[in-house]
């Protein structure tokens, strides 16, 4: 008997596709293309079941940097009977811009257009390296950072959209990209489908709202055939909300972050993540970084990030322990035995010395409940 019942995040192949010169280049490890979401309840329902057809495949393609969309539903046979069949395109199309390509051709056109003329919105904020993936070039565990024109070298940069209410206080950054420049907006609406795949619970933000302010990860790849030809793809992003602090600072919000799933598990997750505490440090009127509702995916990120970050701070360190704590490697959580093993001198005490502890914490812009779980961690570590 045929079954007429497909699990829609199977159906579902995502691809983020580039031309075909930068597609030729990629090493045998390297795929961007043909994977599937994490949940798709927000669109086909609660159970992810469409029902109707039989080797239903769902192609939902972006171009790599501008997100063009491309959909196209592809399937064996479907039901005769309309009123059971459910309307796989339809109810896809509410989530994704209006504009999307149905055509293949058109779309594979504007790949190759968009390969050299898209360029991300905004301010770089920051930049690393790594190797390119094929390289042999590979740290151990880590990938590897090289300088920017080495040839093995992959750029990948961070590029932030500031909140419109921040360049109203400040007029001289007005020509800097907003939620308001034209292009952003239509952006935005092309990227935060991933948010929907890929968030347990997650949800499009309210674009009325004025204040939103967005941080990008592109990975920036020079063509190895002409190396002044630079091609721009999307790795993930993250959204942050300001609020209002007492008496005329603001505390940032990271309120979604997502990374595409062919760059999780390389360290961009981390990358970004300190991206956005080393802008939010840069601040003088951002006070700290706060994360909404955060994933436990994301909360080891942060974690392991944070522990890394006091680790090689060489005067919190020496304060906190004692001036023996500073010889350690420069943040590598596990290294922390090159302090003095169960014996503090310094302020983590026991018993901690509460002001100290205040006065880093708002230097180190971080929350609260962190703060108090990272130095209950370097107490624990200290102890082991
Ligand atoms: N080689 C192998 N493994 C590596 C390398 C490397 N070069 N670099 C890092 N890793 C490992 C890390 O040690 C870590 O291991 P662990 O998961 O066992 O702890 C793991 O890879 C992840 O670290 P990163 O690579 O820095 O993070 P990643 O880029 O994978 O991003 C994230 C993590 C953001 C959770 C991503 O998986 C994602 O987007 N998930 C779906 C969406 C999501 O859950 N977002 C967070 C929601 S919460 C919120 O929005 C506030």
């Amino acid at each position: 008997m045929t079954d007429w019942t497909t699990n829609s995040t199977d159906a579902l192949h995502l691809s983020l596709v580039r031309s075909s010169q930068d597609k030729e280049a990629l090493g045998d490890n390297e795929s961007y293309e043909n994977f599937h979401p994490t949940f798709t309840y927000p669109i086909y329902g609660e159970d992810e079941k469409i029902y109707g057809y039989t080797d239903l495949v769902i192609d939902l393609r972006f171009a790599s940097g501008s997100l063009a969309h491309f959909l196209q539903i592809k399937y064996s046979s479907k039901l005769a009977s309309l009123s059971t069949l459910d309307d796989v395109q339809g109810t896809l199309q509410k989530f994704i811009p209006e504009d999307y390509y149905q055509s293949e051709a058109e779309f594979l056109a504007r790949v190759e257009e968009d390969a050299t003329s898209f360029r991300p919105s905004g301010e770089k904020i920051y930049s690393y390296t790594r190797a390119v993936p094929y390289s042999a070039r590979k740290g151990k565990g880590v990938a590897m950072t090289l300088p920017e024109d080495d040839p093995d070298a992959i750029t990948y940069e961070v590029w932030h959209v500031r909140a419109v209410a921040s360049l109203l206080l400040n007029p001289l950054m007005l020509s800097q990209a907003t939620w308001k420049t034209p292009g952003f907006r239509e952006y935005h609406r092309r990227m935060q489908l991933f948010i929907l795949l890929y968030i347990e619970a997650g949800s499009y933000i309210d674009e009325v709202e004025d204040s939103w302010e967005f941080v990008v990860l592109y990975e920036k790849r020079k063509r190895r055939t002409s190396p002044d030809t630079e091609t721009y793809h999307f790795v993930g992003y993250s959204t942050l909300y300001p609020f209002y602090c007492f008496p005329d600072k603001t505390r940032l919000r990271l309120s979604q972050f997502v990374i595409v799933p062919p760059y999780q598990h390389q360290g961009h997750g981390s990358a970004l993540y300190n991206a956005i505490y080393q802008y939010v440090l840069a601040q003088p009127c951002v006070t700290e970084l706060t994360v909404e509702d955060p994933a436990e995916a994301f909360e080891d990120l942060r974690d392991r990030n944070d522990l890394a970050m006091l680790l090689g701070h060489v005067t919190f360190m020496a304060e906190a322990f004692g001036a023996h704590a500073v010889s350690h490697d420069g943040g590598r959580v596990g290294r922390v035995r090159t302090l003095a093993k169960g014996k503090s001198a310094g302020k983590l005490g026991p018993p901690s010395d509460r002001a100290w502890l205040e006065r880093w914490r708002k230097e180190l812009k971080i929350a609260g409940r962190q703060f108090h779980r990272l130095v209950e961690m370097l107490i624990q570590l200290n102890l082991n």
